[in-house]
């Protein structure tokens, strides 16, 4: 019976919860090649807001759930949605910019 609880317990434990890794230099290296003023802290950034903003609403996505155009395009109109939540602008330009960049990024693996 403790086994069953256990398992049930670790099976939604893991259903709800994404694993986002942390960007590193060889995924630094990958973004400034693809966006010429990216560097790993703008990715550090993206990814602490990520975390920050996109999860009020639902769960965090995993960064390969989308490709790079299906991210292109939600994570504007994501940061709309957040925006209106909050009554004002709690995802800037710059914020919106790091969490698509990190997601892209992220998502190739
Ligand atoms: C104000 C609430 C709200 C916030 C904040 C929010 N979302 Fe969403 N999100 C939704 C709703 C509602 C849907 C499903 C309906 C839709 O697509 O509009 C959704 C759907 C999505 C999907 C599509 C999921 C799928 O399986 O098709 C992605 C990806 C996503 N959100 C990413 C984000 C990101 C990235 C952020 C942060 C910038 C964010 N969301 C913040 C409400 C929100």
């Amino acid at each position: 019976m403790k086994k069953i609880i256990l398992f049930t317990f670790v099976l939604g434990f893991t259903a709800c919860t994404v694993k986002l890794m942390p960007p590193t230099k060889a995924d630094a290296d990958f973004a400034a090649k693809k966006y010429s003023d990216c560097n790993l802290a703008q990715l550090q950034k993206g990814k602490e807001s990520y975390e920050k903003y996109c999860n009020s609403c639902h769960g965090l996505k995993k960064p390969t759930s989308q490709t790079e155009e299906g991210w292109n395009k939600m994570v504007p109109m994501m940061s709309r949605k957040a925006n209106k939540k909050a009554g004002s602008v709690i995802v800037d330009e710059n914020t919106q910019n790091a969490i698509l960049r990190y997601l892209v990024v992220m998502s190739r693996k």
